[in-house]
């Protein structure tokens, strides 16, 4: 068991992360609380598979807890299901020193994170992810918010959690796609900021997909690590904490491009949009032309996909892509940003890209398919 700490002033709290801390939950939650009760919200497949396990974990410690079962899914991270959540915990009678656990992967990290926030102008809440994805990022720097209408994240708060409990064991229940998908996130971040954590995937990351645990809960750690430090030197995305979107600005516009659906996860959109950004960075000649094919190599030795000619269906033409960039949130005065990088692992924030060379990564993509 490891724990990494976020030093945020009076924000701070412990990411706890290792093999069977659901069962361990009571015990590292009880001294949080101010009366024996807690209230968990998660969804059906989440809920199916481990539910028993952390109320029978919190009950051994005398915590009792009553639990809201939403449907699973990106769906479920929108003003419906907010408003049931929030009227579910009125209902419970939540008290403003309750708390409040998020039990799930990202889509119910976010909404439930952001239900904590505006609950009573702020309750506390506990994540206990359950997917990689959320173990590595969504639980860790206090985003949180659901989907409008109009785009993916546009509404929502910045609320820390008071703890963050990350059980290694429960990613054994994950499809191997899910998983793969959250190794995207992974890899983003070997890819900007830790190019000796990079070799160490390449080493290590076929033993880890395959289910050694040490080898999950070692990645973890170093994700959760190079994540807090980034949040901890902006917390509220004013400049650093952009790095965290390596891959995103190509990432986004490919998940628009195939309709937020199955054709594309957001892991996967994430992990070839850091190839491109490689590819980006080696023609305007920041970085060498070897780097972008050694992160696709190491993406196909994980099974996972690497360019665009790996995404099933018809995609946009160039214009198209470059169009649904523009949509992206990070866009400030209209203009793209992106995040390049001068090695594996040393990645920066560029405001003045030459949009010509954006067209040719992705004109020469789309050939590609
Ligand atoms: N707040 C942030 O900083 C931040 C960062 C990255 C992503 N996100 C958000 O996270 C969301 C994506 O997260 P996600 O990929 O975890 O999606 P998700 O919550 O939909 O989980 C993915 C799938 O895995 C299933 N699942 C989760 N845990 C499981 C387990 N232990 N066993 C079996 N199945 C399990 C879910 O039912 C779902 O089908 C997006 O909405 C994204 O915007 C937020
Ligand atoms: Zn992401």
């Amino acid at each position: 068991m490891t724990t990494v700490h976020v030093p945020l002033d009076d924000r701070a709290y412990d990411v706890r992360i290792g093999p069977g801390l659901l069962s361990r939950a009571g015990a590292e939650i009880a001294h949080l609380l101010k009366r024996p009760r807690v209230w968990i919200v998660t969804e059906q497949t989440v809920a199916e598979l481990h539910l028993a396990s952390l109320q029978d974990g919190l009950s051994v410690e005398g915590i009792s807890s009553e639990a809201l079962i939403l449907p699973p899914g990106e769906g479920t991270k929108s003003w419906p299901f907010l408003m049931q959540t929030v009227e579910w915990l009125l209902d419970e009678r939540v008290e403003r020193n309750d708390m409040v656990i998020a039990f799930g992967g990202g889509v119910i990290g976010d909404l439930v994170g952001f239900a904590a926030a505006i609950l009573r102008r702020g309750v506390r809440f506990v994540q206990v992810p359950t997917s990689l994805l959320a173990q590595v990022d969504s639980s860790v720097g206090g985003k949180t918010g659901i989907n409008a209408p109009q785009g993916k994240n546009l509404i929502g708060a910045f609320h820390q959690p008071s703890l963050v409990l990350a059980d290694i064991e429960v990613l054994g229940t994950l499809t191997q796609r899910d998983f793969l998908a959250g190794y995207g996130e992974v890899v983003k971040y070997g890819g900007l900021g830790d190019g000796v954590f990079f070799e160490w995937l390449e080493v290590n990351g076929p033993a880890l997909a395959a289910g050694d645990m040490a080898l999950r809960e070692e990645a973890v750690r170093r994700s959760v690590q190079m994540k807090a430090d980034i949040v901890v030197r902006d917390e509220t995305e004013q400049g650093d904490r952009a790095l965290l979107n390596l891959g995103h600005t190509f990432g986004h516009a490919l998940e628009a491009a195939t309709g937020y659906s199955d054709r594309l996860l957001h892991g996967e959109g994430v992990a070839i949009g850091c190839a491109l950004a490689f590819e980006t960075s080696a023609r305007l000649g920041l970085i060498s032309q070897e780097s972008p094919s050694r992160f696709r190599a190491h993406l196909a030795a994980m099974g996972m996909k690497k360019d665009l000619s790996d995404i099933p269906g018809d995609l946009p033409d160039t214009a198209g892509l470059i169009t649904l960039m523009g949509q992206d949130k990070k866009v400030e005065q209209g203009k793209l940003r992106f995040i390049l990088a001068r090695a594996i692992g040393d990645a920066f924030v560029a405001d003045d890209v030459d949009m010509g060379v954006v067209r040719s990564v992705l004109a020469d993509a789309l050939a590609g398919r």
